[in-house]
């Protein structure tokens, strides 16, 4: 197994594994430490089977399976479908709305995803040949330490409220997130919270789900979240994923926010499918 750095904010390459198989704990140990220095480690040109995605993912933790079950793949309850492909009749096969904002996935529950498994089989791609529907991911342990101390010190010590598509309901967008919103209730999280493995300190408001910083005036509160939802965006924190069908992207979303790219349509197919291993509840940093 060799692990490749991407070069950027975070991200690598991991090559020399094949998923098709159960790894031996010494290829796991390794891939887990990769994980937690990298934060968004990717195997190319993997050819998996449903099993294979779920064995992979239930061997790092406990799979959630609560939250899109109505966008969930027909035999498999763990698996949730991202797609922009319609059915025979027109309806949505999955999610087709994922990551038009910046966010973590499941940052809107107490356990927010210690891990993301998405993998690909359809990229769109343009009759010239450039792929579309990149994702982006801030390094958002990397934006907490660039920020300015006077920063630090107002957001130290604060929580935040999230909210369960919170950014696409404010713009109008919300429909595909109805039954999902209609179950959830708001949760509240540190502002900054420490990495559970790694110790690092995060920025953890996102501009997909949080609503506000608890205790401050409301214009304040949206002055300041309006500048850190920001900041985390800065090229300088950002890895962008080129996709190849056949991608196995697997992110910790506690150091980690992330975007799609939404520059396809039809008739350019994009199909994904995603496992998420839940997370412990953040602490505070
Ligand atoms: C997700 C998501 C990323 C993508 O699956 O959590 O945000 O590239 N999608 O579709
Ligand atoms: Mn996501």
């Amino acid at each position: 197994m060799e692990v490749i750095p991407s070069g950027g904010a975070h991200g690598a390459e991991i090559k020399g594994v094949d998923l098709r198989q159960p790894l031996d704990d010494a290829t796991f140990d390794a891939v887990l430490d990769a994980f937690h220095t990298h934060s968004v480690v990717v195997f190319r040109n993997q050819d998996i089977t449903e099993e294979d995605h779920i064995r992979l993912s239930a061997r790092i933790g406990e799979i959630d399976n609560d939250v899109y079950s109505h966008f969930a793949h027909p035999n498999h309850g763990e698996i949730v479908i991202i797609s922009n492909i319609l059915d025979d009749d027109g309806n949505p096969i999955g999610i087709s709305d994922a990551g038009k904002f910046w966010h973590t996935d499941l940052a809107y529950t107490n356990t927010p995803s210690r891990a993301s498994l998405l993998y690909s089989f359809e990229v769109p791609v343009t009759d010239d040949g450039n792929v579309l529907g990149d994702t982006l991911f801030s390094n958002t342990a990397a934006a907490y330490e660039a920020l300015p101390d006077d920063i630090k010190e107002q957001i130290e010590g604060k929580s935040i409220i999230n909210r369960h598509a919170y950014a696409y309901f404010k713009s109008g967008q919300g429909e595909q997130f109805k039954k999902s919103a209609d179950a959830l209730d708001d949760v509240e999280h540190p502002l900054v919270i420490k990495h559970p493995f790694t110790g690092r300190k995060i920025l953890f408001c996102n501009e997909a789900m949080t609503v506000c910083i608890n205790d401050m005036a409301e214009n304040e509160s949206n002055q300041l979240l309006g500048f850190l939802v920001e900041w985390v965006k800065k090229a300088d924190f950002v890895y962008r994923h080129k996709w190849q069908a056949g991608d196995l992207l697997m992110w910790d979303n506690f150091p980690t926010q992330h975007f799609v790219e939404h520059n396809f349509k039809l008739p350019l197919r994009r199909r994904m499918q995603r496992i998420t291993v839940r997370g412990t509840v953040p602490e505070a940093a």
